[in-house]
């Protein structure tokens, strides 16, 4: 009871920055197929119900193979891209319209005790794709395959304004007036682009890109998408996920995200937690040190309350925080949520300054972050506030800041004023460090 309590808390944030912003999500058409899609499409309609403009853009192929099958023709790439004749063309109306119906009849469910009681969703798929054919390239003719030309960008938002769901489908129509096939990733980057979504979210058959020892990479900053995309470049799907995330951060989308399909609530773990479940995509890398402000005390307090109840930090009150903050850093998240602060008083007749309050998130632990925290309220010490030693009290944590220069020292070494208030019952041993 007491998890659930807090995880409802903790998820307040998050349903407060996503209200109102658009969500592009890309589902192959394999996911489909595995047991989770259940699930996903429970998600969906909670994100719906916590006022998330969604667009869900489906793709299809597995289902196209089955129907060529089924009429024994034998599926044409090149380059990885389908050729599609007037047969193929045939079996990609069967297999994408199958497609839409199925995923409109799960969306449009209301069964009693089931996660869609009650969620009522509106859900329009149309014309909203304008497309043009790829032609001929390098000689070969790829006839009805498409790439899309325009997106009806009034047209999608007039729905999603009125809180329906769009559903886009992997096909286009051209003015004059044939359908052309279209990838899944295409459409979904350029929706999100020229919806100017918040976020695209791609779902894969892995959890998103992972190292050579198989960690997932929990971040992937815009300038290293490059060397990634090579790394993965034997993953098709992934790669052209990863692509299309990066496509769309290139056009203006603040993030993108690679989710896993199969694994259960991927999709809220990743837009409801600080560590997510897949790997994120963002211009701005990984996290950014700045200085705090008023809207920053809520984050601060959640992270360091834990370690005032078990004794780490001495306590201070909200009003102490309020009337304080501007003394802090904080390490932010790219989605926002504060990850770490620290806190800097000078003490400007002995020309030095108490740090205080160092803290990262445990999710971020061992990543250098506390270090970096450390390094910007140094070069603050030294340059806005023209200190030369920092000194800091702590219980537990002498050995990490012996290891950031700080040395033992004694009462001495503090203003008076400090030395006066130092807590004899709580034994804090005294470091320093001369800058
Ligand atoms: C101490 C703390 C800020 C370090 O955060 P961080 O972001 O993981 O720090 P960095 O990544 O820069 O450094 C990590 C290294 O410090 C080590 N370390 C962490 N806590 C330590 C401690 N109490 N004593 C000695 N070393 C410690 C880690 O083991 C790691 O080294 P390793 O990778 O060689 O094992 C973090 O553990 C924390 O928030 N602790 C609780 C709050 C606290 O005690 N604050 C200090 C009082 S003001």
């Amino acid at each position: 009871m007491n998890n659930y309590v807090k995880f409802f808390r903790e998820t307040s944030p998050y349903i407060n920055m996503h209200r109102g912003k658009t969500f592009v999500l890309a589902l192959p058409g394999e996911s489909l197929y595995d047991d989770n899609f259940g699930h996903i499409i429970h998600d969906i309609a909670l994100l719906n119900n916590l006022g998330i403009k969604i667009v869900l853009v489906h793709g299809a192929k597995p289902q196209v193979e089955e129907k060529l099958a089924q009429r024994k023709l034998r599926p044409q790439f090149s380059n990885n891209t389908r050729i599609t004749d007037a047969d193929t063309m045939s079996c990609v109306k069967e297999a994408v319209g199958s497609t839409t119906i199925a995923i409109e009849a799960l969306l449009s469910m209301g069964m009693p005790n089931s996660p869609m009681q009650g969620s009522r969703l509106r859900v329009i798929s149309g014309n909203f794709i304008t497309a043009k054919p790829l032609g001929i390239r390098d000689g070969v003719d790829f006839h009805h395959t498409g790439e899309v030309r325009r997106i009806d960008r009034i047209g999608i938002k007039r729905q999603l304004d009125d809180d329906a769901v769009v559903i886009l489908a992997p096909l286009g129509y051209s003015p004059t007036g044939e359908a052309f096939n279209l990838t899944c990733e295409d459409i979904a980057t350029q929706a999100a682009i020229t919806l100017e979504a918040e976020k695209l979210v791609c779902f894969c058959d892995e959890a998103g890109v992972s190292d050579s020892d198989g960690k997932l990479v929990r971040t992937i900053d815009m300038v290293d998408v490059h060397n990634w995309l090579d790394q993965i470049k034997q993953n098709v799907r992934l790669h052209d996920a990863l692509n299309a995330g990066y496509d769309a951060c290139l056009n203006g989308v603040s993030r993108s995200h690679l989710i896993a399909y199969g694994e259960d609530g991927a999709l809220l773990q990743e837009l409801f937690t600080r560590e997510g479940s897949g790997t994120l995509l963002s211009h701005h890398g990984g996290e950014t040190i700045r200085q705090a402000t008023i809207d920053d005390v809520g984050g601060v307090l959640e992270l360091i309350t834990p370690l005032e109840e078990s004794g780490v930090l001495v306590k201070r009150s909200r009003e102490l925080l309020e009337t304080e903050i501007t003394r802090f850093h904080v390490v932010m998240h790219p989605e926002g949520m504060v990850i770490g602060c620290a806190a800097l008083y000078p003490f400007p007749d002995t020309e030095s300054g108490e740090l205080a309050c160092v803290v990262t998130h445990p999710d971020f632990h061992k990543r250098g972050l506390a270090a970096r925290l450390l390094n910007a309220l140094e070069q603050k010490a030294r340059g806005e506030l023209n200190l030369n030693q920092l000194f800091v009290l702590t219980t537990q944590t002498a050995h990490w800041f012996q290891e950031q220069g700080f040395s033992e020292s004694s009462l001495k070494a503090l203003p008076t004023e400090k030395a006066a208030l130092y807590n004899l019952q709580r034994n804090s041993k005294i470091l320093v460090k001369t800058l």
